[in-house]
């Protein structure tokens, strides 16, 4: 199979965007972590996150923006340039905000959210063209060549915002915790996007959710969904693999670990928190099934 992952025809890189307005359905965790595996097999990658919660930015080293650091909602507001808004990503390995009190993840940068987003649907909403704003950013100030995956926090939104990001036609990673109020999210975004094609076609939109990442899941050793994962889980997942326009959509899932939890108030990623967690085993698959090959060895930089 050709390489999916390298940049498209048309000189962009690849986009991959986790929606889905039902809250803690796994998109930050989706993002990063797919974000540090492909970093891992040396893609240049770039994690924006839209979310005014903000915890991609948070996970990735930044609990707040530094004084001064341009944010995403500045480039949306058109304050600030996108090259403006870019931070290095880290982990934290000490106490304290120096920066001696983190490690840089390699090949790995953020576009540094903010709760200012929480303004953007109002802010696009008064603004004739809103709807364009990341269309025109891509176009006009994407550094070129600087990198091969971009992955997108959408946050819990289906409004403007969100159909400002599918207008660049990245693809819809719709993603699914073990509870049906997902599957609800999951129909929720489908018709989403299914109005804005409609509403946008002439501008070329047809965005759909190209995948499926379903998370928090009970799996045995041997990968298999365990029986006994709940009556909840149970309806969720077959209400998954019964349809037949999700079932080939779905990527390899990430079974239910703890220590993901963790994540957030260590400011690590689950590679540096817990290297040897059988999660990581998962993400690796789905990076896989979303052919995101390893260039480590033959890339030279
Ligand atoms: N495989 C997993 N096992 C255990 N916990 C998980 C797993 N995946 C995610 N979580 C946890 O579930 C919660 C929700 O995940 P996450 O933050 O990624 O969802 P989200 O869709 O981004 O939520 P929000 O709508 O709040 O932004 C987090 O506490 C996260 O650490
Ligand atoms: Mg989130």
């Amino acid at each position: 199979m050709p390489s999916r992952t390298t940049t498209t025809t048309a000189g962009r890189p690849r986009m991959l965007a986790c929606s889905v307005i039902a809250g803690g359905a796994g998109k930050t965790q989706g993002v990063i972590n797919l974000a540090v595996e492909a970093a891992g097999r040396g893609h240049r990658v770039a994690v924006w996150d839209f979310d005014p919660q903000r915890t991609s930015s948070h996970i990735l080293g930044y609990q707040d923006p530094p004084k001064g650091q341009a944010t995403i909602f500045d480039v949306l507001q058109g304050n600030s340039r996108l090259e403006e808004a870019v931070v290095r990503a880290r982990y934290r390995v000490g106490e304290g905000a120096d920066e001696g009190a983190f490690r840089t993840i390699k090949n790995l940068d953020v576009i540094l959210g903010t709760p200012q987003m929480a303004d953007a649907e109002v802010t696009l909403g008064l603004d004739p063209g809103g709807v364009l704003w990341l269309q025109n950013v891509l176009d006009e100030q994407l550094p070129e060549g600087r990198w091969d995956i971009m992955l997108f926090d959408c946050g819990p939104t289906l409004g403007i915002l969100l159909l400002s990001i599918a207008m660049v036609g990245p693809e819809v990673v719709g993603c699914v915790g073990d509870e049906f109020k997902y599957i609800i999210g999951l129909q929720d975004l489908e018709e989403t996007l299914d109005k804005g094609a409609r509403k946008f076609r002439r501008f070329g939109f047809k965005t759909e959710v190209r995948h499926i990442l379903a998370t928090n899941i009970p799996l045995e050793a041997n990968g298999e969904v365990r029986r006994s994962g709940g009556a909840v889980t149970d309806d969720a997942m077959r209400a998954l693999r019964d349809n037949e326009d999700w079932a080939p959509l779905l990527l390899p899932f990430i079974r239910r670990q703890i220590r993901f939890k963790e994540t957030i108030v260590k400011q690590r990623p689950l590679r540096f928190l817990d290297p040897a967690n059988p999660a990581l085993e998962d993400i690796s698959a789905a990076a896989d099934a979303l052919g995101i090959d390893r260039l480590n060895s033959t890339r030279r930089r």
